[in-house]
This record gives C-alpha cells, structure tokens and sequence, in this order.
C-alpha cells in the first residue's frame, strides 16, 4: 500500500493507473476506521481493480461549535487497517494541501439540506460537496462508496454527481451495526459507559416502528411520536429530530408510501447519534 499525502503525487499515479485501464474504488473517509468503513472498502476491493482510501479531517464542513478538534484521530492503526483490507492507495492530505488558500471557490448545495442534519448544520452540505467535489477530481474513480448511515449525504451526494456530471458511479452500502443495533459510528468510543448503554433504544425505536408500519399504521406524526416516547422513557438523550420523508428527494410525507426514510438524531452530552430506516411500500 502507497500512503500519498501530495495532490499532485495522487493524481499522477491514478492518471498512470487508468492508462493502464484499472478501475478505481474509492472510499472516502475522515479516518478512525470502524467496521462499516471497513465493508465499504471490501465492497470496493471485489468490485475494482484498485482501491483508494481517503483519510482527511474536513474542516469546512464542522460548524464553529462542532467537534473538529476533538474528533477522533489514529493514523497508525487506520493505517494497519488500509493495508490489512488491501487499499492500494491510503491518500492522507493536510488541510494546508487540501485549502492551501482561502477558497475562491464553494459549492453551494440548493436542495435537500434545509431537513434533517442540515437543517441544524447550516453549511455541513457545502463542505462535504466541496471536499466530496475535490477528492473526486483528485482520485477520479470509477466507483464511489459511501455508507447509507449518512443517508442525507447519500441524497446529496447523488444531486452533486448527477447535477455537476461526474462520470462516477455511486455506490450505497447498507448501515453495520454493533450485536446491540447500535449503528457503527467513529463517535460511538466518546460515549460514556452509561450513554453506550442507552444508545441501542435509537435503532429499537426504529424497529418498533417499522413493526407499527407492518401492522398497518401509515401516519407520520403517529410513528414519529412512537419513536419520541421509546427515546425520552429510555435514554437521558436529548432528541435532535426524528422525522419521516420521501428518499431521496426529503420532501415531507403525512401518510407513508412508496420509498421514505426515518431518520433521526440524538445527543447524549457532546456526542450525537444519528440513524435511519429507508422502508419502500
Ligand atoms: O462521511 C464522511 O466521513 C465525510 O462526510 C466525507 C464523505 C469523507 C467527506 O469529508
């Protein structure tokens, strides 16, 4: 495994690899691996010729008073990772590579950040674009693949693929979870003891959800308040949202159907969970 940590260095070995006509896996990532980056990369080795893996902390999309600094950081062991799962590539930028001036240049997300994280991470969306939009002309893959836990990311993402003709595929894989249901997150190790208890009510209330839908029940605010009470009963953490709407354009729906999405968010002290049910009817 190559670790590059050059723009110009990466693009010159893929610019080689492609002439060589190599197909590009590519996981972008901001690091302290955990298994569900870990599926996505073993989805990418069986479905590339080469793989790449970024690591890179993004600060345009942390709000001021957002976790950057203390989000959680290990190169070394994700590099023993990389190199166990085979990446050819481990591309690990500085932010001074990556915005080595003020950027003259953003991107700008129209739609489907005004609901959910977005609606309570005003420019999460245009960061992640932004550095999503860079990584994608610095590596050029063939194949892009992101978890569908960050599903609102997942939508965004598509929009900026489609929107701004990036000749990629997307590739959306399904949420891995602890034996408990907890959604696999970098996050979940800032828990306390207690919080981590707790923090399995988030998929159980989605569960008994999607039990009440196959019993027939279709309204959102219903379901939703289903979700609340679970929450509020059992866990000290304070709810963010929990909302339904149609995937992936995150319209609001009152009666279910179709394909839609309940997601939610929690925060338990500084840390906060999300996780989501994507159901068709
Ligand atoms: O999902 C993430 O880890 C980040 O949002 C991404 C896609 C690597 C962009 O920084």
């Amino acid at each position: 495994m190559k670790v590059i940590t050059s723009v110009k260095d990466m693009q010159a070995e893929i610019i080689q690899q492609k002439i060589l006509g190599k197909s590009i896996g590519f996981v972008p990532t901001m690091g302290f691996l955990h298994e569900g980056h870990l599926t996505l990369i073993k989805n990418a080795r069986k479905e590339n010729d080469l793989v790449v893996l970024s690591i890179f902390v993004n600060p345009l999309q942390f709000g001021p008073k957002e976790d950057f600094s203390t989000y959680p950081r290990d190169f070394e062991r994700d590099r023993a990772l990389a190199e166990s799962e085979q990446v050819d590539y481990l591309f690990y930028p500085a932010v001074d590579e990556m915005y080595p001036n003020v950027p003259s240049i953003k991107v700008t997300v129209q739609e489907r950040t005004d609901v959910l994280c977005g609606k309570s991470r005003p420019g999460h969306f245009d960061g992640v674009a932004t550095v999503v939009t860079k990584l994608f002309n610095i590596v050029m893959p063939t194949r892009a693949y992101f978890g569908k836990k960050d599903a609102q990311q997942v939508a965004v993402i598509e929009g900026l693929v489609s929107d701004l003709n990036f000749p990629i595929q997307l590739v959306a894989v399904d949420i891995v979870r602890e034996k408990d249901g907890l959604a696999k997150s970098s996050r979940n190790v800032n828990l306390s003891s207690e919080d981590r208890k707790q923090a399995p009510v988030l998929y159980k209330s989605l569960c008994a959800a999607k039990k009440a839908i196959e019993n027939g029940e279709r309204d959102s605010v219903k379901l939703t308040s289903l979700i609340q009470e679970m929450i509020i009963a059992q866990t000290s953490g304070e709810i963010d949202y929990v909302e339904i709407f149609s995937y992936p354009q995150l319209q609001p729906i009152e009666k279910i159907e179709g394909r839609f999405i309940i997601a939610l968010a929690v925060k338990f002290k500084n840390v906060r969970l999300i996780d989501n049910l994507i159901m068709d009817i």
